[in-house]
């Protein structure tokens, strides 16, 4: 094991580096850690070649970037620059986790996945997962990793399919997945939607209610509720933080809340550090390589 120091370079495109990410970063091993802060897309390559040449090849995978922010599209372009900008033998890793969403999502359907896996024998495939909060960073995450392990998904919006649909688009040139756009602006649509889905990940923001009491009521095919909201009120009726496969009270479902999610988002994000810093060969992280260490975690 070299004696390099391992050093973190924390880009994020916004006026603040997330002070969560820096702190976890320093919990899993950085010893000297430098945010850089309204980092553009075009920057990355000259900061990647900069932090590459200051260093011997053996020293490379001790230096780590972080890409943050709160834009997923954005942060997987920073990936690719950052991954495009290595000059081998000279290399670094990188990972990317704007707002925290790919660890988060990672997490979310790990837990969810583990829940039908022991309590219904079922895996992804083929079931009906309905994603509310769509259009934000979390559910993009979310219904992406599903949909590559074979669920059918629908991204759920509450203001215009049109974003939905772009979104959808998206996630079909970038992985390959087909996720079906649907408006759930109405009642009526939002019923509709429920009665047929199988799995909900609640993901709207903080403090949105989004499936309500009368909701779980008609959902009767639904077997599990995530909801990764905890500021009150829940992302779902009766959502209980801790929850983790017990009962949702008020439906047949069982439900995974937002602590027991976020349990293992920390964990997550804490060993994909540690990953970086122990790798000998360049890593570049993402929700995937997320999902496939919280599967472990959940395990
Ligand atoms: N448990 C954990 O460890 C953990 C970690 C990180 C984040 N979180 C939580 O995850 C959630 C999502 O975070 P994020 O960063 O992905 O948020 P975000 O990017 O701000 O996205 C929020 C989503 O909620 C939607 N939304 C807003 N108001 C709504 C409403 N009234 N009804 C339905 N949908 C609504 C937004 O739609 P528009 O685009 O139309 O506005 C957007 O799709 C938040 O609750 C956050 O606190 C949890």
């Amino acid at each position: 094991m070299s004696d390099a120091t391992p050093i973190l370079h924390m880009l994020s495109p916004q006026k603040h580096m997330s002070p969560f990410d820096v702190n976890m970063a320093a919990d899993a091993g950085y010893k000297v850690i430098v945010p850089y802060i309204n980092v553009a897309l075009e920057e990355v390559t000259p900061l990647v070649q900069d932090a590459i040449f200051s260093r011997p090849p053996d020293y490379g995978s001790h230096t780590g970037f972080f890409i943050g922010g709160k834009d997923a599209i954005l942060a997987l372009d920073m990936l690719e620059a950052a991954r495009k900008a290595q000059v081998p033998p000279f290399h670094l890793s990188v990972l990317a986790d704007p707002a925290g969403s790919f660890t988060t999502a990672a997490a979310m359907v790990a837990c969810v996945e583990r829940v039908l896996k022991f309590k219904f024998g079922r895996g992804w495939k083929g079931t009906k997962v309905a994603v509310f909060g769509a259009t934000g960073v979390v559910g993009f995450a979310s219904s992406i990793i599903s949909a590559l392990e074979g669920a059918e998904v629908q991204l759920v919006a509450h203001r215009g399919v049109d974003r939905v649909i772009k979104s959808a688009a998206v996630s079909k040139e970038r992985f390959g997945v087909d996720l079906q756009a649907v408006a759930g602006e109405t009642e009526e649509q939002k019923r509709e939607i429920l009665a047929n889905a199988e799995v909900v990940f609640a993901a709207a923001a903080a403090g949105v209610q989004v499936i309500s009491k009368e909701h779980k009521e008609i959902a009767n095919n639904l077997l599990v509720v995530a909801d990764v909201n905890a500021v009150p009120p829940a992302g779902v009726e009766g959502m209980d933080l801790f929850m983790n496969g017990e009962p949702l009270p008020g439906c047949n479902a069982l439900g995974v809340g937002p602590l027991a999610i976020g349990d293992i988002k920390y964990k997550t994000e804490a060993g994909l550090f540690k990953q970086m810093i122990g790798a000998k060969e360049p890593l570049m992280l993402d929700f995937r390589h997320a999902f496939e260490l919280a599967r472990q975690l959940v395990a």
